[in-house]
């Protein structure tokens, strides 16, 4: 069934796993994720970006396209369509309106009271209709695309405040993690991520989680991380084999036969994150 994050999350936190949120960007993608999913027995969140949303030709085209393959799949997980980095108010009630269950609010590069005040709007919309909210704090390295920063590590006072005055129901404490592939081994707050998670007592999310050592996905979770977000790393192995069936066949020109093979390749990739982030048979 098609769900908020809230109970998933609550859930994933008080059995210490976590759920994956991967991001889709057209068709392929979104079968992928979702035959990765039901075949895992795993809830899974369905992250759109406003980039892909528009590039797939809309939000209610991709909620559309959701439920439409669910139907096709007889889908028995819960799974959740996400709005990835809303960057205002207005792009998060765009995605509510069209069906989304979930939203990011990404105000983080606003000053705190204006995040606050922005996620809080959000918060009060997104309840009407029993939408989750995601909030963040701090700031994500590397790129995604219309936000980019440099690395600004969460304070642990705001995340209580923010917590407190807006009610959201997953917190993004930004702690080292980057969009894009790491230069070298993250290096992620550990320290940080375990004050904030004792201290707000929320499901955290890990962003960027793309290249993040099996040993620190384990600490994460430990630490109260019930969401990480993966994006690049299916990217990456369905445009390789894209790569290899062209080269290999210069001929070839039925998209069936390269999307196909991209198709698997991103369902063998999430159904490895699936394992490795312990939601296998959670759902
Ligand atoms: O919001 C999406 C994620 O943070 C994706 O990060 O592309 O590094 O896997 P990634
Ligand atoms: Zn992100």
């Amino acid at each position: 069934p098609l769900v908020s994050m809230t109970e998933m999350l609550k859930k994933a936190k008080a059995e210490g796993y976590a759920v994956g949120q991967f991001n889709t960007n057209n068709l392929e993608f979104t079968q992928a994720i979702l035959q990765a999913a039901e075949e895992t027995k795993s809830p899974v969140i369905i992250g759109v970006s406003s980039g892909a949303g528009k590039y797939m030709g809309g939000f209610k085209t991709v909620v559309a396209i959701v439920k439409a393959l669910m139907e096709e799949y007889k889908t028995t997980v819960p799974v959740a369509i996400h709005l990835d980095h809303g960057s205002s108010f207005e792009m998060c009630a765009q995605a509510i309106q069209a069906g989304f269950t979930s939203v990011m609010i990404d105000a983080s590069h606003h000053p705190f009271e204006e995040n606050v005040a922005i996620t809080s709007k959000v918060v009060e919309l997104a309840h009407i209709h029993g939408v989750s909210v995601e909030a963040e704090l701090g700031t994500v390295g590397g790129q995604e695309d219309d936000v980019s920063g440099s690395i600004i590590y969460a304070d642990a006072q705001e995340c209580l405040e923010l917590v407190k005055r807006t009610g959201i129901d997953a917190l993004a404490p930004a702690l080292g993690s980057v969009h894009g592939p790491y230069k070298g081994e993250p290096n992620l707050g550990f320290k940080e991520m375990e004050e904030i998670g004792n201290l707000t007592g929320m499901p955290l999310v890990l962003h960027g989680g793309t290249g993040i050592p099996t040993k620190d996905i384990q600490k994460s979770i430990s630490l109260g991380t019930a969401k990480i977000n993966v994006n690049t790393e299916n990217q990456i192995s369905s445009a390789k084999v894209v790569r290899e069936v062209l080269a290999a066949k210069p001929n070839e020109y039925d998209p069936r036969k390269y999307l196909g093979p991209a198709r698997e390749a991103i369902k063998e990739t999430v159904i490895g994150k699936m394992k490795e982030f312990g939601s296998v048979g959670k759902a």
